[in-house]
């Protein structure tokens, strides 16, 4: 049966209505799929900053990570976030554990290399996919808080995109990348308008245009990062429409999709 990860973007995580966890159970219930969660939290990582005055800045839509700044990351995504999304499931019935990628070793990570310095941003190195695979064949949804650690116990903020897509990459399957647009859009604000699909030159071409800013940098980037012949697709969804999600699994045309072509050589 197939896995469908779904990133859960901070973005929309408090607007999710509860038909998108019950979609969540039909999948399940009906073994359409596994499902697994991996989530964000930037707006309300920005709030706690801003009310303990601690400034925060973004690179490339990645959040310039501090020492400071790492624990409120932590406190949000690890305990306020996680827990939440793991009520919202059980619920509806739905058996699901919180877990860091700390926990059992389940996310490996280095620092991300840019020119500019980041701080503690992590990429991963290395997923713990039979531990994973031991919750799913047990109907158990992993809802995973994306901070990673790397062999000296030194923690990561990992960009939740990152995080889910390196997690598709290692266990195969379907990904989906739930946020609060539609798909990318041709300009932004304009919701009418969405790309059906992008290649990686097509994407790589609207970040240099500037069409794509901000977090929807990093969410292209892991999308395509994510294709190989093992996962052959990726998508960005609108959460606000829990059935995008349904008429994806389907097949139809909805959101923006990514998809692998053996021609093309990712980089
Ligand atoms: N061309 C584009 N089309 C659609 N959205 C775009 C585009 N360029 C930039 N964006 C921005 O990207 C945002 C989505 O990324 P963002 O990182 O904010 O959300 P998220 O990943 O869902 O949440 P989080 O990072 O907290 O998990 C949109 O809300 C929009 O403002
Ligand atoms: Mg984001």
């Amino acid at each position: 049966m197939d896995i469908l990860i779904m990133k859960i973007g901070g973005s929309i995580q408090d607007k999710l209505p509860g038909s998108f966890y019950q979609m969540i159970a039909q999948l399940q219930q009906t073994k359409k799929c596994y499902p697994l969660i991996v989530h964000g939290g930037g707006p309300m990582i920005n709030t706690l900053l801003e009310k303990l005055a601690i400034p925060t800045k973004f690179v490339d839509g990645l959040r310039v990570t501090t020492k400071e700044v790492l624990t409120v990351v932590e406190m949000v995504l690890s305990g306020s976030i996680n827990n939440e999304i793991v009520t919202q499931c059980q619920i509806k019935q739905l058996q699901a554990i919180g877990l860091s990628g700390i926990d059992h070793g389940l996310l490996k990570v280095k620092p991300v290399q840019t020119i500019e310095a980041i701080g503690f941003v992590g990429e991963v190195t290395e997923v713990n996919t039979a531990f994973l695979m031991e919750l799913l064949e047990n109907n158990i949804i992993p809802v995973i808080s994306p901070i990673g650690m790397d062999e000296t116990g030194q923690h990561y903020n990992i960009n939740g995109d990152m995080a889910a897509s390196a997690i598709a990459k290692a266990l195969g399957g379907k990904l989906a990348f739930i946020s609060n647009v539609p798909g990318v859009m041709k300009q932004q604000k304009d919701k009418s308008n969405v790309y059906s699909s992008l290649t990686q030159v097509e994407a790589e071409q609207l970040i240099k245009e500037k069409i794509i800013t901000d977090g929807m940098i990093p969410k292209v980037r892991s999308a395509i990062g994510s294709l190989s012949v093992q996962m052959k697709q990726a998508v960005i969804l609108n959460g606000l429409e829990p059935e995008d999600i349904a008429n994806y699994l389907k097949g139809n045309e909805v959101g923006t999709k990514f998809i692998y072509k053996e021609e093309v050589a990712y980089v």
